[in-house]
C-alpha cells in the first residue's frame, strides 16, 4: 500500500513514483509500537504550535485551529475512535494526517521548524520520564510491603547464610530490610536517570537546527523540561537516556530476581520457611501436592530478559554515526517492553511479599542447626576468658568437632565436654549459645538484633511516609 496522506500524495512529496511494497511497510511501520506515545506527541505538538504563534511564525488563527484540532484528536484517541492507519508509518504522521482531515490547511503549518527526528525523541523522553515515575512509585510500594513485613518480624530468628551454608542467626526483619535498601538504590538510579533525561530536544529539527526564529526555552518549559538540549546533532540522536533507564531497570530487576530466588528456596519442602498463598501459587497437573512459586520463577527469568533488552539497545546505538538513523526506531519497542516487564515483576513481588506466610518455628529450628552460634562461643571465650580470637577460634573448632562426633548441637554439649577442651569454661557459656541470644547480641549499627531492626523499621516508615 502506498504511504499517503489520504489524498494520494506521499508524505515525502512527489519524488517517489513507486509505492512501497507491503514488506517495506511491514519493516518500516512503527505505529503498533509508538501509538503508546500519542499523548506525548500531542503535548509536543501543542507546545510547538504555541511557540510558533508566539514567535509570529504561524498566525494566532492557525494556532487556534491546530489546538482545537488536537483537542479532537485527543478525544478520538481517548474514546477509541481515532482512525489509526498503518500505511502512515508512525504515530507522528497519523496524528498530523488526522489533523489535516479535521482542520485542513493550518495542519500543514504545524511541522514548520520541526522534523520527526526531534519530534520522536521529544515524545520518547516525555514517555520515559512518565514511565520512570511510575516505576519509582511501584518500587516504593514494594519497599512499603517489605518494611511492613519486617516490622512484624523484628524478632523472628532465621539462619543467615554465606555460601548458602548456615553462618549465623539473623532476624527475618533484618533480611527483608536488606531488600528495602537495595530497592532504595534502584529508586535513586531511576531518579538520577529521570533528572538527567529532562532536557528538551524539540527545535533541533532534522539535525542542524532551523533558520526560523524559534524559542526553544519556551517549548522546553511548556513540556516541563529543565532546559533545551544544547547541541541539535546530539539532541536528535542521543539515546543514552533510554540506555540508562534500561541499565537501571536491569539492575533493579536483578534485585527482584534475588528475592525471587529466596522465595523459591524458602517455599520448598526442604527449607519450609514460608508458604505462598493460593493466589500466588500454581498447582501441578499431575502432582496434587504441588504449590509452585511460578511468579517468583518468572521474575527470576524476566530479570535476564530485561538485561537482554538493555544489551539489544546498546547494540543498536553503539556504531551509529551522528545523527539520526532508522535503527533508532526500535529503541521504543525495547524500552516499552523493559518497563512493562519490570513493572509487572514489581507488582507480582509486592503481592507475594504482602501475603506470604512465614513459618517462624521452622526458621528458628533451622537457625539452630549447623552450629550457627559457633562464633558466639568464640566471642565468649575472648570476652570472658581473655583468649586471643585466633585461639578462641581453634578451641571452638574442637568443640564443634566434638558436637559433630556426638551428633548434637553446641548447646547440647555438657559442661564436662566443654571443659575437656578448655578447663576454664563455665556454665555461663550456655547463655550465648541460643539463637535468640546470638541475634540479640549483634547490636552494632546496621546489625541484626531486634532492637536495631526495630529502629530501622521506624526510620523506613518515616522515609516512606507509612505512618
Ligand atoms: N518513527 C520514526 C522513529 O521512531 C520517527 C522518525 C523518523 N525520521 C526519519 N528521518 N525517517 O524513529
Amino acid at each position: 500500500m502506498a504511504v499517503t496522506t489520504g489524498k494520494g500524495q506521499t508524505m515525502w512529496g512527489g519524488r517517489f513514483a513507486a509505492t512501497p511494497t507491503d514488506i517495506m511497510e511491514e519493516i518500516n511501520a512503527s505505529l503498533d509500537i509508538d501509538r503508546r506515545m500519542a499523548a506525548e506527541d500531542i503535548a509536543g505538538s501543542r507546545a510547538h504550535a504555541d511557540m510558533l504563534a508566539e514567535m509570529g511564525i504561524i498566525s494566532e488563527a492557525d494556532n487556534e485551529a491546530i489546538q482545537g484540532g488536537l483537542d479532537t484528536v485527543a478525544e478520538e484517541l481517548r474514546n477509541g475512535s481515532f482512525p489509526f492507519r498503518r500505511e502512515l508509518e508512525d504515530i507522528h504522521m497519523n496524528v498530523e494526517a488526522r489533523l489535516k482531515e479535521l482542520i485542513g490547511e493550518p495542519a500543514g503549518r504545524l511541522h514548520t521548524a520541526r522534523s520527526r527526528n526531534d519530534q520522536v525523541v521529544t515524545d520518547f523522553r516525555l514517555w520515559t520520564r512518565g514511565a520512570l515515575d511510575e516505576a519509582m512509585q511501584l518500587v516504593a510500594g514494594l519497599q512499603s510491603a517489605l518494611v511492613g513485613r519486617a516490622g512484624e518480624n523484628t524478632e523472628t530468628v532465621m539462619p543467615g547464610f554465606t555460601h548458602l551454608q548456615t553462618a549465623q542467626p539473623v532476624t527475618l526483619g533484618h533480611h527483608l530490610l536488606a531488600y528495602a535498601e537495595m530497592l532504595e538504590r534502584d529508586r535513586s538510579r531511576l531518579l538520577d536517570c529521570a533528572e538527567r533525561l529532562n532536557e528538551c530536544p524539540l527545535g533541533s529539527a532534522a539535525l542542524a537546527g532551523t533558520g526560523f526564529p524559534i524559542d526553544r526555552d519556551m517549548t522546553a518549559e511548556a513540556l516541563g523540561f529543565a532546559r533545551p538540549m544544547a547541541n541539535s546533532l546530539d539532541a536528535v540522536s542521543a539515546r543514552d537516556f533510554a540506555l540508562e533507564a534500561l541499565a537501571a531497570l536491569s539492575i533493579a530487576a536483578t534485585h527482584l530476581s534475588r528475592l525471587a530466588e529466596e522465595i523459591v528456596l524458602w517455599t520448598s519442602a526442604q527449607f519450609g520457611f514460608a508458604q505462598l498463598t493460593d493466589a500466588w501459587s500454581t498447582g501441578s497437573s499431575i502432582m496434587p501436592q504441588k504449590r509452585n512459586p511460578d511468579a517468583a520463577e518468572l521474575i527470576r527469568a524476566k530479570a535476564s530478559l530485561i538485561t537482554g533488552l538493555y544489551s539489544s539497545l546498546q547494540g543498536a546505538v553503539k556504531a551509529l554515526p551522528l545523527a539520526y538513523a532508522k535503527d533508532l526506531q526500535d529503541d521504543k519497542r525495547l524500552t516499552f517492553e523493559a518497563f512493562d516487564t519490570y513493572n509487572l515483576c514489581v507488582r507480582a513481588m509486592t503481592g507475594m511479599i504482602e501475603t506470604i506466610n512465614f513459618k517462624p518455628e521452622n526458621m528458628r529450628a533451622a537457625a539452630a542447626k549447623g552450629f550457627s552460634t559457633a562464633t558466639d562461643l568464640a566471642d565468649w571465650l575472648v570476652r570472658e576468658l581473655g583468649l586471643p580470637f585466633r585461639d578462641a577460634h581453634h578451641v571452638t573448632g574442637q568443640l564443634v568437632a566434638k558436637a559433630e562426633e556426638k551428633a548434637c548441637d553446641l548447646s547440647d554439649l555438657t559442661l564436662a565436654d566443654m571443659q575437656s577442651v578448655n578447663a576454664k569454661i563455665t556454665d555461663a557459656v550456655f547463655d550465648v549459645l541460643t539463637v535468640e541470644a546470638s541475634a540479640s547480641s549483634r547490636t552494632s549499627y546496621g546489625a541484626t538484633s531486634p532492637v536495631r531492626v526495630a529502629e530501622q523499621v521506624a526510620q523506613w516508615k518515616q522515609r516512606l511516609r507509612l505512618e
